[in-house]
């Protein structure tokens, strides 16, 4: 549920440049911190709403604007939690304070996602991907392998249109294994999938 703190910090968040500030990954690869659209925001929200997940985990935190938005499908009190993971530590520390501040049941997890994922416990039924766009499937395939995500399991990832490029491998992927998928014209193109 969108409680006021919520909707008051998303109003913020909204306020910023959607052109977020730069970042460089251990490997070197550079990235933009951009904040998903308004039209995602939304969908996030109703997306959760619709499918009442328990275990939600987000990969790319950023500033935690898609974080808030996915909180807000939530019904309160909460009965449900997300984890969050973001590389950058001052970041994710941040971010993880608004979220204190906010009241919502998020854990911002710091560390690159291959290296978190290897060390997280339990089973999600809600994944959204908004970190680097060419690591999509490795993080996808990473979590499938360790049995945090299986059957019934709904994929939520950003940019697979204005980042299809970088974003192939992972649409492929679903073509291949013949997962029931859509891509939602939304500004960046949001692919909704279940497992
Ligand atoms: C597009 S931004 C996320 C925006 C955020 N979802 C929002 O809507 O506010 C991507 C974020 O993922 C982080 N990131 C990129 N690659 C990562 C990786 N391999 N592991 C963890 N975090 C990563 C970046 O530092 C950046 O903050």
């Amino acid at each position: 549920m969108k409680t006021t703190v919520i909707s008051s910090e998303i109003q913020q968040l909204e306020t910023y440049s959607k052109q977020g500030d730069s970042y460089t990954d251990n490997n070197g690869r550079y990235g933009w911190r951009n904040p998903i659209r308004t039209d995602t925001g939304s969908l996030l929200t109703g997306l959760v709403i619709s499918t009442a997940p328990k275990h939600i985990l987000e990969i790319g935190t950023g500033h935690g604007l898609s974080t808030l938005y996915l909180a807000s499908g939530l019904e309160v009190p909460y009965a449900a939690t997300i984890d969050s993971i973001e590389f950058d530590p001052g970041v994710a520390a941040s971010t993880q304070a608004r979220m204190n501040d906010c009241k919502a049941p998020v854990t911002v997890h710091t560390g690159d996602a291959l290296d978190v994922i290897a060390q997280l416990e339990g089973y999600f039924d809600l994944v959204f991907l908004d970190a680097q766009k060419n690591m999509y499937l490795s993080h996808l395939l990473a979590l499938m392998a360790r049995n945090l995500i299986g059957a019934g399991t709904v994929i939520l990832a950003d940019n697979v249109v204005d980042r299809q490029v970088e974003c192939q491998s992972f649409l492929d992927w679903f073509v291949d294994e013949g997962i029931n998928h859509e891509i939602i014209p939304t500004e960046c193109g949001l692919l909704v999938a279940r497992l």
